[in-house]
């Protein structure tokens, strides 16, 4: 494949039992992708084992650890012209109807991922056996890039294993376990990996005879047999599928039902998902050649697609952060035995629970008392309990990850810690208190981790004997959920600290960038003058529901005065004036928040915010679809100011999207690549727009420093453009531009 000289990704091994075995292997990589030239490569194989007479059974079978991760992303990300992505869906379905076609059975034998193009490959081939681990997934992923199978796998799919669940599989591009694959007709069988290859081959004579007695003429059926087949049909999913896709207005109600769940999903800012539906509709409805003349023609197009572009490279963006050590220095992370957490609350459990049940490392769990380290407890245990039950960790699993955490009330244990992450109360005098204790129990390199979110590092530093040992590990609530961790580095933090934390960081599954200290870092920072911009809109007449609805139309999952209600009022109040003290005016908090906190208004921790939530079991919960309208009246409001939506979501954005050139510029951010990974993963930034760096190249620089100058003419210093906007003007670049100037970052080497 490719320009790889003589290596080739497969390889034929014939066995003298008459059958072979093909070994996927790609060069020069961890996984096996389908790269640029896979088509020759599977017609040379597959012209190899025709010529072959005595072959009776073929199996495919991957050399690496997992099967096959799907197409190369990279090579997608290349396409100048639909037509061109449109010529390779064509090139990949040819192939995969030539597998399909074969004349001797081919068996795929799946251990690992087989993931969009690797589950295409499985499905071309007669038979498909899987093995019995949780490391074997089955998906088609494409739709979170912003593409669709595009070898064949939008008319394969629904064919075995129903409309119902590929659509679900298509939609959704979430990956299901061998067992599940089992259950839905994916695969034939699922076997222990030391016997898959085994199995694979008995399974294609097994398809051989199958051929044979079919030949033959129809089998004569016993009473027995007739009986397990009325079984079989009566079960509740093939009762379903006889109900709903074996006539017209039953699938016609399922892909409306479809539609609308994709429309209210994704606000229509997603084409990927629609056109899936369309492209499967087309093949049941004309055919299958006309399902694959669909599918080439939406792949084509979607795959050029602004949207597929953005998520492709925040997909490339995310890998490369696997092997960012945060720092330029040349250092090698130390080891991390065990792990202190600080504070039983909803953030200390959340970071007990990922050192534990994904870092698999032991953790000393402190706080004041045995009340709130019960809580904490509680906590971790729910979300354990919530793994089991989505059957992503087993009973055992979730018995060992609980044990690995020890509570405590005193400072016992901590002394063999690496890493002591505190997550006590938002004030610095407290900070100060438990660093000291902690450096009383610990040698001179345990390091210290803040999880502050404002707070600047180098300020909680300053009560340590070792500095250079302090750094910033800003998890985000719900912390299990919450994909990323910003790490922050002052200067004074040693390089092996900021390796030794990302390092942790990704044992606890999390994305990491790593951050320079500043008020607010980079996520709060940028994400302060954007709630602040809602509250400006609010107290300028614009009603709640219109503000929260243009943000979520937008893309964000959650409008921002939602997004305070869940964060706590008073908690958006005190970073609110940190920042103030920093920035001056341009963080100036509206006056709104004020006021709320006056009526013991925090939001959804007291039942009231700017919607009204109803107290179960103590606790005050659900999603506050109520917006409570005595808001209005607190506030002195009349919400009569009609904006349109764009309006809306732009007055919110730019000062966050500004904010965030105002990082790049000051050497807070170490690339524009972190700035962007960090609003998405952190903040739900639409990830469709790549970020608020992919979006300000994809409007231009110009555009955007000039949208903010209108309104910094309007409304005042909050929008003024940040100086890197001039900068780059001057240069003619975007911010993913080779020519751009770099952040400012001597802090990080
Ligand atoms: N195309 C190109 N490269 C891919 C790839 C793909 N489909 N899938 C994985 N890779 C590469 C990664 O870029 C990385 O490359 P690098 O080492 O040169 O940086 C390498 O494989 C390892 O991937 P990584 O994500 O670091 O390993 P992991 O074990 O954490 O995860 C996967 C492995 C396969 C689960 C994950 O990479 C993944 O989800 N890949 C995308 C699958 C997909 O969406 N396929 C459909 C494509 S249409």
């Amino acid at each position: 494949m490719n320009d790889r000289g003589n290596r080739q990704a497969l390889r034929i091994e014939r066995r003298e039992d008459n059958t072979a075995v093909i070994w996927f292997d790609t060069p020069d990589s961890p996984v096996n992708t389908l790269q640029a030239g896979f088509d020759e490569e599977f017609n040379r194989v597959l012209e190899a084992l025709a010529a072959d007479k005595d072959l009776e059974a073929v199996v495919l079978i991957s050399a690496k650890e997992d099967f096959i991760a799907g197409a190369d992303i990279k090579l997608l990300n290349t396409f100048s012209s639909a037509e061109e992505a449109r010529g390779l869906s064509k090139t990949a379905q040819k192939v995969m109807d030539r597998l399909e076609t074969f004349p001797v059975p081919i068996v795929a034998a799946i251990h690992g991922v087989c993931l969009g193009g690797g589950l295409e490959v499985a499905l071309a081939c007669q038979g498909r056996i899987a093995s019995k681990s949780d490391r074997t997934r089955l998906g088609q992923p494409e739709v979170k890039l912003g593409v669709i199978p595009g070898a064949g796998g939008t008319q394969r799919l629904p064919r075995r294993v129903g409309l119902e669940a590929a659509l679900e599989m298509i939609l959704s591009g979430k990956a299901i376990s061998a067992n599940k694959a089992r259950a839905l007709g994916l695969v034939d069988d699922v076997v222990p990996r030391p016997v898959l290859l085994e199995a694979a081959l008995q399974h294609a004579r097994k398809l051989i005879r199958k051929r044979e007695e079919e030949k033959a003429g129809p089998p004569q059926r016993g009473m027995q047999d007739c009986i397990k087949n009325c079984i079989k049909m009566l079960s509740l999913r093939n009762l379903r599928r006889l109900l709903l896709e074996k006539n017209s207005p039953g699938r016609s109600l399922l892909f409306s039902q479809a539609k609308k769940k994709v429309l209210a999903r994704t606000h229509g800012n997603m084409p990927a998902p629609v056109r899936a539906i369309e492209v499967i509709r087309a093949g049941i409805d004309q055919g299958l050649e006309a399902g694959f003349k669909v599918e080439a023609d939406a792949f084509g197009e979607l795959a050029i697609s602004p949207q597929a572009r953005n998520l492709m490279a925040l997909f490339l963006a995310q890998t490369a952060l696997k092997k960012d050590s945060g720092t330029d220095a040349q250092v090698t992370p130390r080891q991390v035995h065990k792990v202190g957490v600080l504070g039983a609350g909803l953030m200390g459990s959340g970071v007990a629970y990922v050192s534990a049940a994904e870092a698999g490392l032991p953790v000393r769990l402190k706080d004041m008392d045995n009340e709130k380290l019960r809580g904490g407890l509680r906590s971790i245990w729910n979300s354990l309990a919530e793994q089991v039950k989505r059957r992503r960790m087993a009973p055992r699993e979730r018995d060992r990850a609980l044990a690995l955490i020890r509570p405590t009330t005193s400072y016992s244990g901590f002394g063999r810690a690496d890493v002591v992450i505190e997550a006590v109360a938002e004030n610095i005098d407290i900070k100060h208190q438990v660093l000291r204790e902690v450096e009383a129990h610990g040698g001179p390199e345990m390091i210290f981790a803040s999880n502050t979110s404002s707070i600047p590092i180098h300020k909680i530093a300053e009560a340590s004997k070792h500095p250079e040992t302090v750094i910033g590990m800003h998890y985000f609530s719900p912390v299990p959920k919450v994909p990323l961790l910003e790490v922050i580095t002052t200067e004074k933090t040693a390089p092996w600290v900021v390796a030794t934390c990302v390092a942790l960081g990704k044992r606890q599954g999390k994305t990491v960038i790593a951050v320079r200290d500043g008020a607010g870092f980079y996520t709060t920072r940028i994400l302060a003058p954007y709630i602040n911009e809602a509250t400006h809109l609010l107290a300028e007449g614009v009603s709640v529901k219109d503000i929260d609805k243009a943000l979520v139309k937008f893309g964000f999952p959650i409008g921002p005065l939602k997004l305070m209600d869940e964060v706590g009022i008073d908690v958006v109040q005190k970073i609110s004036k940190v920042l103030n003290e920093a920035f001056g005016d341009r963080m100036k908090p509206a006056s709104v928040l004020e006021e709320l906190i006056a009526a013991n208004r925090f939001g959804k921790k007291s039942g009231q915010g700017f919607y009204r939530y109803q107290k179960v079991k103590g606790v005050y919960r659900g999603k506050g679809d109520q917006i409570d309208k005595s808001v209005y009246q607190l506030l002195d409001i009349k919400p009569h100011k009609k904006l349109e939506a764009d309006e809306i979501a732009m007055r919110c954005v730019l000062p966050m999207i500004n904010e965030a050139v105002h990082c790049y510029g000051d050497g807070i951010l170490r690339s524009a690549r972190d700035g962007d990974v960090g609003a998405v993963f952190g903040l739900g930034f639409p990830p469709f727009l790549g970020g608020p760096f992919r979006f300000i190249d994809a409007r231009g620089v110009n555009n955007i420093a000039g949208q903010l100058t209108h309104y910094q003419e309007r409304l005042g210093e909050r929008f003024t453009p940040a100086p890197a906007f001039a900068e780059l003007a001057k240069q003619g670049t975007g911010f993913h531009d080779e020519k751009a100037p770099p952040p400012p970052g001597e802090a990080h080497s």
